[in-house]
């Protein structure tokens, strides 16, 4: 089947990938010309693992290919998806000025019966825009007769361990009301359904929401976790006991419960956002998701706090190391981490700054510049000559990291550990101050 995917990012890359190793024809196409040379001359321009290897195999094997050229990518293909950013606006709503761009392309260059795929994250109602903006297309170009359909098929795949949850989804929802592209769409994704992954089908609007509805819930278990962790700090509690007293309850379960600096990335901040902005617009409150991105962002400023709390206001001439920059894991992507912002504020205040990150260091380099930063390959390379150590990011490097060379290395064995990454009383043993989340100074 020929697939065209529209947006060659962190979703349009994998998700084209893996359509291609289920046996699919696949045109990546962006319009990004630095993205697609990269990717012709076989470089990712994304870490995510596992990818690299697939996606050299599908090119190897001529299922996947990639194209500046979207009108004749469009013109080939019968399944045509949409993955292209959705930023927020100034109001917090969904910027879709990506997502209709590419469906005017759509408009201008289907030549025969097309399945439009929403993957981009849109907001409730956007399928229902697409399909007017094409009909006028079709009309302006005399085509009224051209059929084509319109399916929301969102995306659940978490950077990281992107490849794996794609091909092995835990559901595939699928939202249209029309029984043709049910077909199709349960043909395209029989490699999967066969091996007894669920596909759901819904209407299309049910099918948008289900995309915020579940990054809403996951963002409040995080925030929830973090309430807790300010509570377990005022009355002694150790929040990683209370998460073990609690997951063992099958009605709540283990995922999301971790407290930390706050979740990141592109999705929770925006689609948090995003609908409370779609409610808000409807004359609906939304009291839980305002609490969920209010305890977010006050969470995003805890290791900031801390370094304040222990060096007091004025930092000046401080030099202080930082351990992580990506938002989570496994990934490169540094948009909305708390790493970033913390950064900002730091240096705001002339802390001269270290910073390492297995794979990050280049987007943070674009993001952050050199203003009192130095970017270093090494993780204890950048302790060297540090007054403390902040931790943002859970990467199992610095797990098993050795305690004895950071403390010799530290000009002051003082660890901010955002992420709950080391015991509380052994740190006291080895003779550090300790701070992480929800836990005993
Ligand atoms: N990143 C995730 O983990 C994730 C998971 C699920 C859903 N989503 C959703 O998927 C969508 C894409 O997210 P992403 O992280 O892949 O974004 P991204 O910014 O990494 O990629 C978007 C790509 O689209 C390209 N593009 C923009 N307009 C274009 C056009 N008219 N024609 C061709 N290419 C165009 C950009 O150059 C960019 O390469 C968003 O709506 C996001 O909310 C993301």
């Amino acid at each position: 089947m020929k697939i065209c995917m529209i947006g060659t990012g962190y979703v349009g890359l994998v998700v084209g990938a893996c359509l291609a190793e289920m046996g699919h024809e696949v045109i990546c196409v962006d319009n990004n010309p630095a993205k697609i040379s990269a990717l012709l001359n076989g470089q990712l321009p994304i870490y995510e693992p596992g990818l690299e290897r697939l996606v050299e195999r599908n090119v190897l094997e001529s299922r996947l290919s990639f194209s500046l050229d979207i009108s004749e990518s469009v013109a080939q293909s019968q399944f045509i998806f949409i993955a292209v950013g959705t930023p927020p606006a100034e109001d917090g709503s969904a910027d879709l000025t990506y997502v209709m761009k590419a469906v005017e392309q759509i408009g201008a260059s289907i030549r025969d019966y097309a399945i439009v795929i929403t993957k981009s994250t849109v907001p409730i109602g956007s399928s229902e825009r697409i399909r007017g903006i094409i009909e006028e297309q079709l009309k302006n170009r005399g085509l009224t007769d051209l059929e084509f359909d319109i399916v929301s098929n969102p995306e659940f795949l978490r950077e990281g361990a992107a490849v794996n949850d794609f091909l092995n989804p835990n559901r595939i929802v699928v939202g249209s009301s029309n029984p043709r592209a049910l077909a199709y769409m349960e043909k395209l994704y029989l490699p999967l359904t066969s091996k007894g992954f669920p596909i759901v089908h819904m209407d299309i609007a049910s099918a948008e929401l289900a995309k915020y509805a579940s990054n809403a819930m996951l963002a409040t278990r995080i925030s929830f976790m973090n309430e807790m962790a300010g509570i377990c700090e005022a009355v002694g509690a150790d929040i990683e006991r209370v998460r073990q007293g609690m997951e063992l309850d099958h009605r709540i379960g283990s995922y999301f419960l971790s407290a930390g600096v706050g979740y990141g990335g592109s999705c929770f901040p925006k689609d948090v956002r995003a609908i409370i902005q779609s409610a808000t617009e409807r004359n609906i409150p939304t009291h839980i998701l305002e609490a969920v991105d209010k305890v977010n962002h006050k969470q995003k400023q805890k290791l900031f706090e801390m370094v304040v709390g222990h060096f007091g206001e004025d930092l000046k001439g401080l030099r202080l190391a930082v351990w992580g920059l990506s938002f989570k894991p496994e990934t490169d992507d540094i948009r909305e981490a708390p790493s970033i912002e913390t950064i900002e504020q730091l240096r705001k205040r002339g802390v001269q700054i270290h910073v390492h990150d297995p794979v990050a260091l280049q987007n943070a380099y674009q993001a952050l510049g050199e203003e009192n930063i130095k970017y270093f390959t090494g993780p204890y390379q950048a302790l060297m000559d540090a007054d403390a150590l902040l931790i943002f990011t859970e990467w199992k490097q610095y797990r098993s990291a050795d305690l004895g060379r950071i403390k010799s290395l530290l000009k002051q064995p003082v660890l901010f550990d955002g992420r709950n990454l080391f015991n509380p009383y052994m740190m006291k043993e080895e003779g550090f101050v300790y701070q992480s989340i929800g836990r005993m100074k």
